[in-house]
């Protein structure tokens, strides 16, 4: 009975596209490009791809093993013993503080949608600035903060919906086509003059960003970060989701398929975005801004006219579905913590009520976000640095204190998530070592790799993590 009230997936494909729609998101389109844009491309590549191989997938494993044992969402651990109860705390406060400025940035692309929209039909949509229109956007404070709620108010829409009506529905179709958009846009920057740099900044061996050593862990821990970020790690989302997948499901393969495609779509942004930055004159090191700037100028001067207008509408079209698949998620991880815990108690839980109650806390949770122009100074919100009087944090990977943006995620990506992943691993490899392993034997299924995975749980994974760790105190302590 409890289990129709949580729903469950309709098939083993909704499951796997819900999961790669929760995956894939402005990380891989947003945050990948930026990331490795500022943190040494080539070596920021391989270590991210690593990262993925020895951590992400083994994570990802355990999470979804952890939902269907469990059948519950971030109360999983809770479940397991009150012991653990904290982190599941931990997790669930990380999908909350994201949806945060995740809304932001999903909003920022429902404006560059609309605005070629209104393109299209002859007007001018980037209110007269052009390629230019990304630092115009950030001091329009009351377009930031609509688009914000806007954001918001989609998602929270969906997510009353339910799991099976609100997320399968929408996922289906759209990983796909933008799939299909991207390698279109791909090969258009591939013919403009100069997109051959573009290609040799990601794939051509060079590591000079390390011939400081301290920027080996600077790397590290940006691309740890965002694998956390782009795979959904340490958050409960997996858990969920897992809890929702019925027991004859093959939990090895789909730990394996999501990361893959989540890692295709974030090389294909960055196949698109680092030749257009090289052909249109954009810097690498740009920061959070470079997607939007690098496409204005594809969009806008490389393909131009109508042209440039119908493909920039579809592209940021499929680029905010995208982004809400990914912000229904991020909620529906907040909802079901609490739907859970009602039902564990015994009552009837109101889950339109509770949504709406953490969609208005988010969204207020996100307005500096919105507000502080993402610290480029001087905006209707001072950003963190700009509070404590400090310099802005300039050239390099992000510190926390430029904007409001890099504080939520130092405390997320920095901190909560892999100390999340550390303390998942430390019990699953020590505590509960038989956890994983029946977990992907249901259904007959047989546990490849055995061997790697637990020496991944009991120690790979926690030395990583205590690294980065370590790394973030010390970037926080250096202020
Ligand atoms: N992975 C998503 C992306 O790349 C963002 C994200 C982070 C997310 N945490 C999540 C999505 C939790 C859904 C659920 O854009």
């Amino acid at each position: 009975m409890q289990e129709n009230k949580r729903g469950q997936w309709g098939s083993s494909f909704g499951f796997l596209m819900a999961s790669i729609g929760s995956a894939i998101g402005l990380g891989n389109l947003w945050g990948f490009p930026y990331k490795m844009g500022s943190s040494g491309g080539f070596a920021f590549l391989v270590i991210y791809l690593i990262l993925v191989l020895l951590a992400g997938i083994p994570l990802m494993m355990a999470e979804f093993s952890l939902g269907r044992k469990t059948g519950t969402g971030v109360g999983a651990y809770a479940k397991l013993s009150e012991k653990y109860k904290v982190i599941g705390w931990m997790a669930a406060f990380c999908p909350f503080l994201i949806l945060s400025f995740y809304a932001v940035l999903a909003g920022m692309t429902l404006r560059y949608c609309l605005g070629f929209l209104v393109q299209i039909v002859g007007f001018d949509g980037f209110s007269g600035q052009g390629s230019g229109f990304f630092g115009f956007l950030l001091y329009d404070t009351k377009a930031m903060v609509l688009f914000l709620a806007l954001a918001m108010a989609i998602t929270m829409i969906i997510v009353m919906g339910g799991v099976q009506g609100g997320i399968e529905k929408f996922s289906k179709a759209v990983m796909p086509a933008l799939g299909v958009i991207l390698i279109g846009i791909i090969i258009f920057v591939a013919t403009q003059e100069g997109a051959a740099d573009g290609y040799k900044f990601m794939f051509k061996p060079d590591f000079t960003i390390f011939a400081d050593p301290s920027s080996f862990f600077g790397v590290l821990k940006t691309a740890a970060g965002q694998m956390f970020f782009s795979l959904s790690l340490a958050m409960g989302i997996n858990i969920t989701f897992g809890s929702y997948l019925s027991k004859e499901k093959n939990l090895q393969k789909n730990a394996v398929i999501v990361p893959f495609s989540d890692t295709i779509f974030a090389l294909l942004a960055g196949m698109m975005i680092m030749p257009a930055c090289s052909a249109f004159g954009v810097d690498y090191g740009a920061g959070p801004g470079l997607l939007f700037a690098s496409m204005q100028k594809v969009f806008l001067d490389g393909m131009g006219g109508m042209v440039g207008n119908v493909v920039g509408f579809l592209f940021y079209f499929l680029v905010f579905i995208a982004a809400i698949t990914s912000s229904i998620a991020l909620l529906e991880v907040c909802t079901a913590s609490v739907v859970d815990r009602q039902l564990a108690k015994g009552k009837d839980p109101n889950r339109k009520k509770i949504s709406l109650i953490f969609a208005i806390a988010i969204f207020i949770v996100g307005l500096p976000t919105a507000m502080d122009a993402l610290g480029s100074g001087g905006a209707a919100l001072k950003a963190p640095f700009e509070l404590l009087g400090l310099e802005a944090g300039g050239a390099g990977y992000a510190m926390w204190n430029d904007c409001w943006l890099d504080f939520y995620d130092m405390i997320t990506e920095g901190v909560l998530m892999p100390l999340g992943a550390l303390l998942m691993s430390l019990l699953l490899g020590w505590k509960l070592p038989k956890l994983v392993q029946e977990e992907c034997e249901e259904g007959g299924h047989t546990f490849k790799f055995a061997g790697y995975f637990k020496v991944a749980y009991r120690i790979i994974i926690p030395i990583i993590m205590v690294i980065v760790l370590y790394t973030q105190i010390q970037a926080f302590f250096n202020l």
